[in-house]
């Protein structure tokens, strides 16, 4: 069986700005390499140079016939202090807009991926009184990025994911398994956060916004579940019911007891961080997304394998895809695809380890070089039909 893809579904790849452009020095994640002792493995460093490369970002997209491309701002290089905006930066972001509109590609551009400015952290971040107000000042200040050429803008990033991660973070500790019990009121926040950034961007007729979740993908293994489980994700998917569209990311599945997550099945196939090789993630969570929200249109804005076995991203890749298709042929109304991630990157805690790129970047170098698997992926997007 296959199914038609409709006109103008989004065949793209996924980036974060902290993860590839290198030199973020003035963000909360940057602090957090360099703290002592050391939270995350590695320093984001020079990450892929991508600050300066973004062209031959986009010139890979373009190689593999993909029609579109997801990048973030960096918060702290348009606010480097409070109230204090860069017009450097804001023209250097509307050129890499440019640059993926003259090479035809739809860019989809992230407003806060995980990073914040070392000023707004410094103040107390999600948690101060105004921190929402402070993000709505931002969204009104990158209006002119998007203009009329961003189709496709997503508010925050996996809010959910940061409500687990913030509490751990936030003492200094490396979170060890994912997900654990989410801070709500932090949840609450950045919901209030995301209404006001939609509200920001409705001015501008053109822009369809929604955020993102990372969707755990919860396998119950007893009728009992931890009590926090619906506020680490189904709260975000049902929160969502009157946003343009929303992004669903999934890698895996997650085996639930009454305490909490669960090693994996021994017999299981892992990654290469060791989380379950699960490619039915995809039209497992797109099922739960569309149910929970409404049936609000959805994205696939991030979907992946941490591998260094690049036969196994493509196993991962054709698998993941057939499983959306079949969503679709049910009915699901999904707008795109976006694998995570164009680049191998910086993977926040896990440092540079893990592997998600369709291409391998030389550390020393910086020069791109596609797999394999990248070019399974662009005969999967240039077919039209899943
Ligand atoms: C997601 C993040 C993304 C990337 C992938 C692997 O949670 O949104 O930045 O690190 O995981």
């Amino acid at each position: 069986m296959s199914h038609q893809l409709p006109d103008g579904f989004l065949w793209g790849a996924a980036t974060a700005a902290h993860q590839i452009e290198g030199g973020n020095v003035n963000n909360d994640w940057w602090e957090r390499e360099h703290a002592h002792p050391p939270v995350v493995p590695e320093s984001s460093g020079d990450a892929c140079d991508s600050y300066h490369r973004y062209e031959e970002d986009l010139d890979l997209v373009v190689e593999l016939g993909l029609n579109a491309y997801r990048f973030s701002l960096e918060w702290s290089r348009i606010e480097p202090a409070e109230a204090e905006f860069s017009v450097a930066a804001l023209d250097y972001y509307r050129r890499v807009v440019e640059a993926c509109v003259a090479r035809g590609l739809t860019p989809m551009v992230t407003l806060h991926h995980f990073t914040v400015p070392l000023w707004f952290a410094r103040a107390g971040g999600w948690r101060a009184p105004g921190a929402a107000d402070r993000f709505e000042r931002y969204c009104e200040r990158v209006l002119p990025v998007i203009g009329e050429a961003v189709p496709w803008v997503c508010t925050i990033n996996e809010p959910n994911l940061l409500a687990v991660l913030s509490p751990i973070l936030e003492r200094g500790a490396t979170p060890k398994s994912f997900p654990s019990e989410p801070d709500h009121a932090l949840g609450e926040v950045l919901l209030v956060a995301h209404r006001k950034a939609r509200d920001v961007l409705a001015s501008l007729p053109t822009v369809r916004s929604g955020y993102t979740v990372a969707c755990f993908n919860f396998h119950p293994v007893d009728t009992v579940v931890p009590e926090w489980t619906p506020l680490a994700m189904d709260w975000y998917l049902e929160q969502a019911a009157d946003d343009d569209f929303l992004g669903v990311q999934c890698y895996s599945r997650v085996l639930l007891g009454p305490e909490g997550p669960l090693e994996p099945d021994p017999s299981a196939e892992r990654t290469s961080i060791g989380t379950e090789y699960y490619p039915d993630c995809v039209a497992e969570t797109v099922a739960r997304a569309w149910g929970l929200s409404g049936h609000t249109p959805l994205l696939v804005t991030e979907n992946g394998i941490p591998t260094n076995d690049d036969e196994q991203r493509e196993r991962y890749l054709r698998e993941a895809v057939a499983g959306l298709g079949r969503a679709m042929a049910e009915g699901i109304d999904v707008g795109g695809y976006f694998h995570w991630s164009l680049i191998d990157n910086f993977e926040w805690v896990w440092g540079f380890g893990p592997k998600y790129g369709l291409a391998a970047v030389n550390r020393e170098t910086f020069a791109r070089t596609l797999k394999p698997s990248a070019r399974v992926f662009a005969d999967i997007a240039r077919r039209g039909r899943i």
